[in-house]
């Protein structure tokens, strides 16, 4: 019996992220209708053709697209509606790290193109997903004693959402954003049924992270703060995500769920 009876959208699902893990989960747990989006064609090809060998059931709607730009994620979540009739889970993952700089060396194209992505993207995408989810009949929960759920809107955040760390102004600011938007629109859409929250990763074993030595070597020392000293997997992530969207966190709203390895404790 799956958990996962609906819709699944997950943007930033290229490659080998979180957003791809995400995608990979939802098909793992059963959900047999997940549409993916990516700017970056190669990689969205990639995680589409790991989930269809392994799971050959699951219907993939994919899309290569800018999550910046203004009219892409209407047409995005349109596309998905009409191939899939609804949204239910809906995760938005897609983000940049941006260049490390102090606030006066940043130029404001570098501090535009970073809010852009990471925080005005991700508000067009779950604008485009509520708008939809607040039009559709919701669902029933797996326990007959909850309420039904009409949506559940995922948003990636960061520890770097709640802490701050050097040189990444632009970042820590884009990823506060994310909460702050999360804990308003989960005020705004509890009287539809719809639950919003964001998961707060850690340092995390991606292309993100892995790919600049420069990136690195900066991230080292906060894998020495954190209490369970390593890396985070992608899956792990996925993991908090896939429970936040389920209705087994039916009570769970505008929460900021860190995922660290004890991080922000310290
Ligand atoms: N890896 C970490 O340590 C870490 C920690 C905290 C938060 N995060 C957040 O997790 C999310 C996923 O990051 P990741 O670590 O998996 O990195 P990643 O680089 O593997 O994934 C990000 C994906 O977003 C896509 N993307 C970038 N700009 C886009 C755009 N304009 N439109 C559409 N897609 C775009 C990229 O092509 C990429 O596939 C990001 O929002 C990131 O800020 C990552």
């Amino acid at each position: 019996m799956t958990l996962f009876h609906g819709v699944a959208v997950v943007t930033g699902a290229g490659g080998t992220g979180i957003g791809a893990a995400v995608a990979k989960a939802f098909a793992a747990a059963g959900c047999e209708r997940i549409a993916i989006t990516d700017i970056n064609e190669t990689s969205i090809e990639q995680t589409r053709a790991t989930i269809s060998s392994a799971h050959p059931k699951t219907q993939l709607l994919v899309e290569t697209g800018n999550i910046a730009d203004d009219k892409f994620a209407e047409t995005f979540i349109n596309k998905v509606v009409s191939q899939f009739g609804r949204v239910d889970y809906a995760v938005n993952c897609a983000g940049v790290l941006g260049q490390s700089l102090r606030s006066a060396e940043t130029p404001i194209e570098e501090f535009d193109r970073i809010n852009n992505i990471n925080y005005r993207g991700c508000w067009l995408s779950s604008r485009a997903e509520l708008k939809q989810m607040v039009k559709q009949d919701p669902l029933p929960s797996h326990d007959p004693e909850r309420p039904p759920q009409r949506g559940a809107v995922v948003n990636i955040a960061s520890q770097l959402g709640i802490v701050s760390r050097p040189t990444a102004p632009s970042y820590c600011a884009s990823k506060s954003a994310v909460i702050g938007m999360t804990r308003a629109d989960a005020i705004d859409y509890s009287q539809d049924g719809i639950r919003v929250n964001c998961v707060c990763p850690g340092v995390i074993e991606t292309p993100m992270i892995m790919k600049e030595t420069e990136v690195r070597e900066r991230i080292t020392p906060a894998m020495e703060i954190a209490p369970m000293k390593r890396m985070g997997k992608p899956a792990e992530v996925a993991d908090a995500v896939l429970f936040l969207c389920s209705t087994q966190a039916s009570f769970v709203q505008g929460h900021a769920m860190v995922v660290d390895g004890g991080y922000i404790t310290v």
